[in-house]
């Protein structure tokens, strides 16, 4: 099986790579390319066309995308043009050619309004660009593909990795740099490790190669429970220290999203419901903490 991974620098797209199974030719692709990546600007929709056109793979695994959630709102056009335009041209050349598109998405998709978790079948209504601009790359793989199982949309969570820029390493500098740290309480959600992350991603793809069942069209992948980013940063100081990543530990304050404005408006409880998902992949979900923990051993030095 032949796959074209976006994204390949980013956190999510190493672990995949790490996690890459026997099997399968892995085309890595990058914005800008290098040693073992090819360059694949996905701001372009046009190579993203030409992409599918040159390596005919089995699969797109759409990793890549615009991230910066405050720093898209002074740049919604290329924010528009790589999490909506680029998986939109994906599933057009994918489709005329025979190929499979497995999309990443967000939680930002939610407004964060209702205070249960989110099932795959609820409304899209995301808060800022960055939100809006992911549920427009979700419109576009549906109006392609419908619920054919041909293309897959994946909404995960609070993303974090050993690798990378995420609220987990940040979190472990600043219990080294601080005395004391202010966290938002009053957002609530679940972190995904990218450990995680990427055996669902694989999961997804196996089984959605399969043509006599194929998976429902959107899936909802996070790690298990619920935690406010307060949580996940108290939880940081208390593992860093249990496995002698820090000599001492920050003190940290719960604070309210008022008290933290930011660029873009964060959904204030955006919880997915993964059992139907994790059912579906055959996958048992891992808490929080423990795939924290994992995340935190995982830091290479
Ligand atoms: N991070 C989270 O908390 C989170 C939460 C929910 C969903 N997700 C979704 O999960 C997926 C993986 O995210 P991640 O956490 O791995 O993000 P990440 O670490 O920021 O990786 C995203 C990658 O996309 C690349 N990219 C950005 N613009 C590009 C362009 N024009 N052309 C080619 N590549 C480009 C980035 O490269 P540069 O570094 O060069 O910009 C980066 O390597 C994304 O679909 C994201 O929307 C993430």
């Amino acid at each position: 099986m032949k796959v074209l991974l976006t994204g390949a620098a980013g956190q999510l797209g190493q672990a995949l790579i790490a996690s890459c199974p026997e099997g399968v030719e892995l085309i890595r692709s990058s914005r800008n390319g290098g040693p073992g990546l090819k360059a694949l600007d996905l701001a372009d929709a046009s190579a993203c066309r030409e992409a599918v056109e040159t390596y005919r793979p089995d699969w797109v695994l759409n990793a890549g995308a615009y991230t910066a959630v405050d720093k898209a709102e002074s740049e919604p056009e290329l924010a528009l043009a790589v999490n909506a335009l680029a998986p939109g041209a994906f599933a057009q050349a994918l489709q005329e050619q025979g190929g499979r598109l497995l999309q990443l998405s967000t939680d930002f998709v939610f407004n964060g309004q209702q205070g249960s978790p989110y099932r795959v079948d609820q409304l899209r209504d995301p808060l800022g660009v960055y939100g809006s601009t992911k549920a427009k790359g979700e419109e576009a793989v549906e109006a392609v593909f419908g619920s054919s199982g041909e293309g897959i949309i994946l909404r995960t969570s609070w993303v974090i990795g050993p690798i990378g820029k995420n609220f987990a390493l940040t979190m472990l500098r600043l219990h080294r740099e601080r005395e004391q740290l202010g966290v938002v309480s009053d957002q609530v959600g679940c972190a995904s490790s990218t450990l995680n992350l990427a055996t669902a991603c694989w999961r997804a793809v196996q089984l959605g190669s399969k043509h006599e069942q194929p998976l429902p069209p959107v899936l909802h992948w996070s790690d298990t429970g619920a935690a406010s980013w307060f949580d996940v940063s108290v939880a940081v100081g208390e593992l860093g220290l249990e496995l002698g990543l820090l000599k001492r530990a920050a003190r940290v304050s719960p604070i309210q999203t008022r008290d933290y404005p930011t660029p873009a408006t964060r959904p204030g409880y955006s919880l997915l419901e993964c059992n139907n998902t994790r059912v579906a992949l055959g996958l048992e979900g891992q808490h929080w903490r423990q795939a924290l923990r994992a995340v935190l051993e995982a830091i290479p030095y």
